[in-house]
C-alpha cells in the first residue's frame, strides 16, 4: 500500500530546471510526463534528509544499468545545486554492463548537439568546452566511481548493492519475472535499512517482492526496504 511522506527540507528544484539538466542527452531523456523529475526530487528533498539523520557513514547511491551515464551525472549534479556535498560524506556509483557504455560515460564528453535543452547557465556551470564538444566538470566526475556489472551477476552486483539508494530504472522490462525476483533478493540482502529503490515508471515491482513497501515520496513511487 502507499504511503505518503512528509518532505523534510524546503530545498526544492523547479520542473524545468531538471528537465532541462536531464535532457542535455536527448537520447536519454525523461519522459516528457515529468515523473523522473519527481525522483530527483524525493531523492534531494525527501530521501537524502531522511538517510542523513539515520547513518554516520557516507551515504552511497547505485546507478544501476545507468547506460552511457545521463542519470548518475543528473544524480551528481542534482545533489551539488542543492549543496548535499557539503554537508555529508556522498559515494555515487554507477554500472552497466556494456562496456562501450561505460566507457562513453567515463569519459564525459558530449557534443554540441547534446546540449540543445540545457539552459546555458547549467552548461556553463558544469561543464567546460574542449575542441567542439563539452566535458563533465571534474567536480561533479569525480564524485562517480564507475564499473562494469551484469545485474545477472550476484558476485559483480553484491557489492555495488551495498547501498543507502538504488536506481535501476528501465532495465527490469528487459528480465523474465525469475531475473527480477533474483536481483531484487540481492538488492533486499545488501541495501541497508531504510534503502531506496528507484525502478522506471512502467516496471511495477508489486507482484513480485514483499521485501519492498511502495510509499509515495512527494511525487514519486519508491520501494523502501524498511
Ligand atoms: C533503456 S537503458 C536504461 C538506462 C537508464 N537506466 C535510464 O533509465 O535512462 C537499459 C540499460 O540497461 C543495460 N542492461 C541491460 N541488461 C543489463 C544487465 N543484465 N545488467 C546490467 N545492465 C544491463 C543496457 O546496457 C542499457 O544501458
Amino acid at each position: 500500500m502507499a504511503t505518503t511522506v512528509r518532505r523534510q527540507t524546503a530545498t526544492r528544484y523547479s520542473f524545468e530546471q531538471f528537465t532541462a539538466i536531464r535532457r542535455y542527452q536527448p537520447t536519454l531523456s525523461f519522459s516528457p510526463d515529468g515523473r523522473e523529475i519527481d525522483q530527483i526530487h524525493a531523492l534531494v528533498n525527501v530521501v537524502m534528509p531522511c538517510l542523513a539523520a539515520r547513518f554516520t557513514m557516507p551515504l552511497k547511491i547505485w546507478s544501476a544499468a545507468c547506460a552511457t551515464g545521463d542519470e548518475p551525472i543528473t544524480i551528481a549534479m542534482a545533489l551539488d545545486r542543492a549543496g548535499w556535498f557539503n554537508r555529508i560524506p556522498i559515494e555515487i556509483h554507477a554500472s552497466d554492463m556494456s562496456p562501450t557504455a561505460i566507457n562513453f560515460a567515463e569519459r564525459g564528453v558530449y557534443k554540441e548537439r547534446s546540449f540543445r535543452r540545457l539552459p546555458a547557465e547549467l552548461r556553463d556551470r558544469y561543464f567546460r568546452s574542449v575542441s567542439e564538444a563539452w566535458e563533465i566538470d571534474s567536480n561533479i566526475r569525480r564524485r562517480i566511481t564507475w564499473h562494469r556489472a551484469n545485474l545477472t551477476n550476484r558476485e559483480e552486483v553484491g557489492p555495488l548493492a551495498h547501498a543507502h539508494v538504488i536506481f535501476c530504472r528501465n532495465v527490469f522490462i528487459y528480465f523474465s519475472e525469475q531475473t527480477i525476483r533474483s536481483v531484487l533478493q540481492t538488492f533486499a540482502e545488501c541495501m541497508s535499512s531504510p534503502g531506496y529503490l528507484f525502478v522506471g515508471a512502467a516496471e511495477s515491482l508489486l507482484r513480485i517482492t514483499t521485501r519492498f513497501q511502495l510509499q509515495q515520496i512527494e511525487g514519486a513511487f519508491v520501494y523502501v526496504k524498511e
